[in-house]
């Protein structure tokens, strides 16, 4: 059955590089679902850009004394670049800054206030004589009313989690120049999220195959009770409010960039020239799956769920696996102290391949786990040159000279081959289950530990001894694992895109690993193989040392807020 797929991936602030606490969280899984999907020939709208609005952005041109534009321009290309060589194939990632979706956001918002679940009223703001503007929450600083933190910023506390509102700050103060802010009232637009409790309650008990950790969160949010939140803020970067008075006013980040999802999936639909392409996957059969870190969980199983049901006539999300946190050599990742791994920095010294792997093998997808440069090496240097890679490398050499670079003709294969072979049609079916239930780190488990058994197999038979004895008993053997390759570079796609794309080559076939999809692609003897080259490379052992080293070390122009 040929399935819609909608997969909405986390905006990012294009106000720093990204760093591997993106990737693990939101990106790659995205990506392997994507993946996934496609090979199995199902439709796949993929989606995201670049979140350009908010005090995170203002902060950052400030701190850097640029524009808005200019620090949303530099990271915008940096994350597109980082997009290709990571191999994280988006069908569109654009920003927030496009007209469309400037339109696209007025339209929800009128939609949504002449519903009566938008409306006005007068909000205390606060306001520093010193700096003599409004400052927007994320420019407040004070302490936590749940766990006592003493810097928690106006918007949300870094320490526990929990999302505020900065007058329920104790102490507070301008985070810029520290001076108590003092309060003034305003007019603002509010989105009556309480007037969802009902609605929203009786969906997220019907999600039944949700992570308990996304669950959980939204519970934890639900029992709370559900209150309104000001939709709009005294700013002058953002979306503008189209409403008489709002002038000086824009739309709140969190309220434009979810409505992102919708936008980024009309501009894409023009893009194919087919300008209601975009209903097949917002409405009907078609399933949305929201990829996120779990600290975006509240806007996206609540409050985007509660702007499409005041819409009407748009799906709900079908899934939000949302994934917990990585830490970096056992501590808590933070970009202000520079204890983080950047992207780009990574993909210059490294191929995207292992780190693909390495995110995937211990993905956080039910607690938080961890990267270290010395887990990242033994996974490269173990699991896939000496697993992987070198079952690759001694069959293809192996083939391509004694066999005249071609796939021999197995003659009549054994039991114990045939149990392979039979092992790699489970795992293509128990990777398939796992991969459409986005468990993503049994799936690579089992995709490795069928090469480990193929790697098993080929040492029994040996078949560099058996040829100086029985030609025909080491084709069957070298045809064998040929095909388990051939398994294997379908299963592994998702995960290790660039090498299973080498070793679709290698093994002869044309076209791309995807033209081939989801089934193990057949391998007929006698297909000319291409010149194998090496999958992975080892890496040397003071790469950890060199890179641990470079963790804390304080390079100011990588020091920033997210
Ligand atoms: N920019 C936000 C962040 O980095 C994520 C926004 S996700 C969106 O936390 F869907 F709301 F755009
Ligand atoms: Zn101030």
């Amino acid at each position: 059955m040929n399935e819609h797929i909608f997969i909405g991936v986390a905006w990012p602030y294009a106000n720093g590089p990204l760093h591997l606490g993106h990737i693990a969280g939101a990106y790659l899984p995205a990506d392997i679902f994507a993946r996934y999907h496609r090979l199995k020939g199902n439709k796949v709208l993929m989606v995201s850009g670049s979140d350009q609005h908010g005090a995170p952005i203002t902060i950052r041109a400030e701190r850097e004394s640029t524009t808005p534009q200019e620090v949303v321009a530099k990271y915008h290309q940096q994350f597109i670049d980082c997009w290709n060589k990571l191999g994280i194939s988006f069908d569109l990632f654009t920003t927030t800054g496009t007209a469309n979706h400037a339109q696209v956001t007025h339209s929800i918002f009128l939609n949504l206030l002449n519903k009566g679940y938008i409306y006005k009223d007068r909000m205390l703001q606060a306001y520093c004589p010193k700096c003599q503007r409004f400052l927007p929450d994320r420019y407040l600083e004070g302490t936590c009313p749940n766990c006592g933190f003493a810097r928690a910023r106006g918007d949300e506390c870094d320490e526990c989690g929990k999302p505020l509102n900065s007058g329920e700050l104790g102490d507070l103060r301008c985070h810029i120049c520290a001076t108590p802010p003092r309060f003034e009232s305003s007019e603002h637009l509010f989105l009556r999220l309480s007037s969802f409790q009902d609605q929203l309650t009786g969906w997220i008990k019907g999600q039944t195959g949700w992570r308990h950790h996304v669950v959980s969160t939204t519970w934890k949010f639900l029992d709370e009770g559900l209150k309104d939140r000001a939709i709009t803020r005294d700013l002058d970067w953002g979306v503008i409010v189209p409403q008489p008075g709002f002038e000086r006013k824009r739309i709140y980040v969190w309220f434009e960039a979810v409505i992102g999802y919708l936008s980024a999936s009309k501009e894409w639909a023009r893009l194919q020239g087919d300008d209601n392409a975009w209903q097949d996957f917002w409405q009907g059969d078609a399933k949305s799956f929201y990829f996120i870190g779990k600290d975006n969980i509240f806007f996206h199983t609540l409050v985007w769920p509660a702007m499409l049901m005041g819409c009407g006539g748009l799906n709900l999300p079908y899934d939000v696996p949302a994934n917990e946190f990585l830490t970096i050599e056992g501590k808590k990742l933070s970009t202000s102290r520079n204890w983080a791994i950047w992207l780009p920095d990574y993909l210059e010294r490294y191929k995207p391949d292992p780190l693909r792997y390495a995110l995937a093998a211990n993905m956080p997808e039910s607690g938080d786990s961890d990267f270290s440069w010395h887990e990242f090496l033994r996974r490269n240097n173990n699991e896939l040159v000496a697993t992987y890679g070198n079952l690759a490398h001694r069959v293809l050499t192996f083939a391509y000279r004694n066999f005249n670079g071609a796939v021999p003709a197995p003659g009549e294969l054994d039991e114990r081959s045939q149990r392979l072979i039979h092992g790699a049609e489970v795992a293509l079916d128990s990777v398939d289950g796992l991969l459409y239930h986005c468990e993503f780190k049994e799936a690579i488990r089992q995709a490795m530990s069928l090469a480990q058994e193929a790697n098993r197999y080929l040492d029994e038979q040996a078949p560099w001894k058996t040829i100086k004895t029985n030609r025909q008993t080491s084709a069957k053997s070298v045809y064998t694992v040929l095909s388990v390759l051939a398994a294997l570079k379908t299963i592994l796609y998702p995960f290790l895109p660039f090498s299973s794309e080498g070793l679709h080559s290698f093994l002869g076939f044309d076209g791309t690993v995807k033209e081939g999809g989801w089934k193990i692609q057949s391998l007929p003897p006698g297909q000319v193989l291409r010149q194998p080259e090496p999958l992975f490379v080892k890496l040397d052992e003071d790469i950890v040392a060199k890179e641990s080293s470079r963790l804390d070390s304080v390079k100011g122009n990588q020091k920033i807020e997210s």
